[in-house]
């Protein structure tokens, strides 16, 4: 009895799959006889059912083939109206492409039963009329273009509502009215450009570039109430464009001839330091059974130059372990170069070896031991120091993930995996505090000197951690610094050559501005112009374009525009070319922190850490 039962629903259950995909299929057929076309479709009515789903030209089915989820027919030559009641009738479609055809008349009504739809493509049609006026009745509406068609109603309101729209492209339409203030959710890709809207650019819309609103009568307001910019047409924005690139590259050049000339004095050093025998190239690499300090220390080595070790180092190595243990270069810094060494138990650390020090050794001994006494999770700890006649060594906690300016700007491309908005703001968090407990040392007089994201980490929390401190004072390098660090010296340095706590709030400003524009403190591009990043971000903020400035990587984020745009404010503010103007470093903590306080919450943490739905946009192009 029981198998019958059994048996009885699986024929049911076979024959209503059978009935539904009966169904798709003629409502295929009755779209394709009442909707002319110029090229012909293998869609043949006596053909079985499961040949719609495995052979039919642009249908895909469900996974057991018992519904059509998707119809993709680009460029079919379809002309005139969509007929009534035969595509709506596909109640499971969840993928609509009928781009590139000559389809005509209004938007289908009837389509409001496609329940499902998640991606609709109907660019380069003749549409006209009214856009729905309730999107909603798709809550699943992820990819909607619409552009090069001639819609020419208003964009309803009732867009703003759908959470999972990704993708928004209705450019080159006749669309009118205001536009809505849709960027709330994880809306990614926008382009309005070539219509006929109006009024002004919602401040969710902000952190889309310009060129997406562009062809229109709208304008965008920029934080503290400033004067609305009128969008020129078209034509006359390239022109603006290119002016304002004249004046980046006529400020830049400066810059440039400075960058030239102290990457030379860079590679004149390494060069020399080459000849002397040291045998140490500038790139990595891995030098077995021996330090390459070794030689030089052990010509002078001195019995009573002891590695000082400060309190509460667990380490138990010496000098002579040092010197055996393998090394590898990590690179030449502002101070000398540094390496990592393993030694024999396995524990890493950073050797950095100091050159040309303009002070004695109780200047450094004193400087070190109060960088030493330093304990705080986002200061990296000073483990020991030593010093000789001829050789100064300090010896930190090796960090695995290696530096900010690494994740930033190493091997952008296709392997990359790209810095997240939560991680750089972690950075951003743990470096200020870093750089605050630093400030309260010495009767709130020490200074780090040398803030750069080659100087900064991520401690085992993830959050910024800084090290290097106090070096630049006991160094004889403010005369010539190398190209790198240039971008982070404040404008007065170049004449009080003094590092200061407002200088380093100056530095850790352009660190921001790094972290938010992925881009070097001083960099090329690829025309060869050296672009000073401070300058380059205040042009583009001077026109209001502050959209622009963001790094591309931090797109894919949902909802960090306002976040990214406070932490901006906080940027420009530090890189105040007045010393006086910029705020302290405990005023810049409690900034920082406060980003993520007054915008953020628990769901949007959530939210932008999980990763946008990437086979969205290779859908459609997979297709026909
Ligand atoms: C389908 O089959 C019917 C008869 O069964 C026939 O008259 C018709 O021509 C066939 N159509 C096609 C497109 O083969
Ligand atoms: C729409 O999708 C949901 C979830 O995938 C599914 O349960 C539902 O049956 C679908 N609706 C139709 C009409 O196919
Ligand atoms: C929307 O899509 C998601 C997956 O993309 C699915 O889980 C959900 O059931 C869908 N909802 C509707 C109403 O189709
Ligand atoms: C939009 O286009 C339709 C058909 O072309 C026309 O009838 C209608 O008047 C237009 N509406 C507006 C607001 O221009
Ligand atoms: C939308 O259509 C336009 C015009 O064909 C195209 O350039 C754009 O890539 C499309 N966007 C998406 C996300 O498919
Ligand atoms: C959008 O959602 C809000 C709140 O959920 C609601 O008040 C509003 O009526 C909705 N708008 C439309 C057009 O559906
Ligand atoms: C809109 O039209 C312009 C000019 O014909 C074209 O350059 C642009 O790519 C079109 N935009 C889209 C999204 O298709
Ligand atoms: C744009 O809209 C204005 C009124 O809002 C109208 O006068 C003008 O003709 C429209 N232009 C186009 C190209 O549709
Ligand atoms: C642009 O919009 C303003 C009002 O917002 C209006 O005064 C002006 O005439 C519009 N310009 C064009 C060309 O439609």
């Amino acid at each position: 009895m029981k198998i019958f039962t059994f048996f009885l629903m699986g024929f049911f259950l076979l024959t209503t799959n059978a009935i539904n995909l009966e169904n798709d299929k003629n409502a295929l057929l009755d779209f394709m006889h009442n909707l002319p076309h110029s090229r012909s479709l293998n869609w043949d009515m006596n053909s079985s059912l499961s040949s719609v789903c495995t052979q039919w030209t642009g249908v895909t089915c469900n996974e057991d083939m018992t519904r059509v989820i998707g119809l993709r027919l680009p460029g079919v030559g379809f002309h005139g109206h969509i007929p009534k009641d035969t595509i709506s009738r596909l109640s499971s479609l969840q993928i609509l492409s009928l781009r590139s055809n000559g389809i005509s008349g209004q938007f289908p009504v009837d389509f409001f039963n496609l329940k499902n739809l998640s991606l609709l493509y109907l660019q380069f049609n003749q549409f006209e009329g009214e856009l729905p006026k309730d999107f909603t009745v798709w809550k699943n509406l992820t990819v909607v273009n619409f552009s090069n068609n001639k819609f020419n109603g208003s964009i309803s309101e009732s867009i703003c509502n759908l959470t999972h729209l990704t993708v928004l492209n209705l450019a080159n339409n006749s669309l009118v009215g205001q536009i809505p203030d849709m960027g709330r959710y994880g809306l990614q890709v926008l382009d309005l450009a070539n219509n006929n809207l109006s009024g002004v650019v919602p401040k969710s819309l902000h952190k889309f570039p310009k060129s997406v609103f562009v062809g229109n009568n709208v304008s965008i307001v920029y934080g503290n109430g400033e004067v609305p910019i009128v969008m020129p047409p078209k034509a006359n924005l390239k022109t603006g464009r290119k002016m304002s690139e004249k004046v980046i590259l006529g400020i830049v050049l400066g810059v440039s001839v400075f960058g030239i000339v102290a990457f030379g004095v860079f590679w004149i050093m390494c060069c020399m330091k080459r000849d002397n025998g040291d045998g140490i190239g500038i790139s990595s690499k891995i030098e077995k059974g021996g330090m390459s300090p070794e030689k030089a220390i052990s010509r002078t080595q001195d019995a009573n130059n002891r590695l000082v070790f400060f309190e509460g180092c667990n380490y138990a190595f010496d000098l002579e372990d040092l010197l055996r243990a393998s090394a590898e270069v990590l690179g030449k810094g502002t101070f000398g170069m540094s390496y990592k060494a393993i030694l024999e138990d396995g524990t890493s650390v950073v050797v950095k070896r100091l050159k040309e020090l303009s002070s004695g050794k109780k200047e450094f001994e004193a400087q070190m031991g109060v960088v030493g006494s330093i304990k705080h999770e986002n200061v990296v700890e000073l483990r020991a120091y030593y010093y000789s006649k001829d050789e100064k060594l300090t010896v930190c906690e090796y960090y695995s993930q290696g530096s900010v300016a690494a994740m930033l700007h190493g091997k952008r491309g296709e392997e990359r995996v790209p810095l997240d908005w939560e991680t750089r703001l972690r950075i951003a968090i743990g470096a200020a505090r870093g750089i605050a407990r630093v400030h309260t040392e010495t009767g709130c007089k020490l200074v780090h000197g040398n803030i750069k994201s080659s100087n900064i980490f991520l401690n085992s929390q993830n959050y910024g951690c800084v090290s290097d401190i106090g070096l630049s004072s006991i160094m004889s390098q403010i005369a010539t610094p190398i190209a790198r660090a240039a971008g982070y010296r404040a404008p007065e340095l170049t004449d009080t050559r003094k590092v200061t706590q407002p200088s380093d709030v100056y530095s850790f400003g352009v660190l921001l501005l790094e972290l938010l524009t992925g881009k070097s403190p001083v960099h090329t591009t690829s025309g060869d112009e050296v672009i000073h990043l401070v300058r380059w971000v205040h042009s583009v903020v001077r026109e209001e374009w502050t959209g622009e400035v963001f790094d591309v990587e931090l797109l894919q984020y949902p909802n960090i525009e306002e976040e990214m745009v406070e932490m901006l404010q906080i940027a420009m503010s530090c890189v105040a070319r007045v010393p006086d103007q910029r705020p302290k470093m405990t005023e810049v903590v409690k900034m920082v922190e406060d980003v993520r306080r007054s915008t953020g919450s628990e769901s949007r943490l959530r939210e932008s850490s999980t990763s946008p739905r990437p086979e969205v946009f290779e859908t459609e192009a997979s297709g026909l």
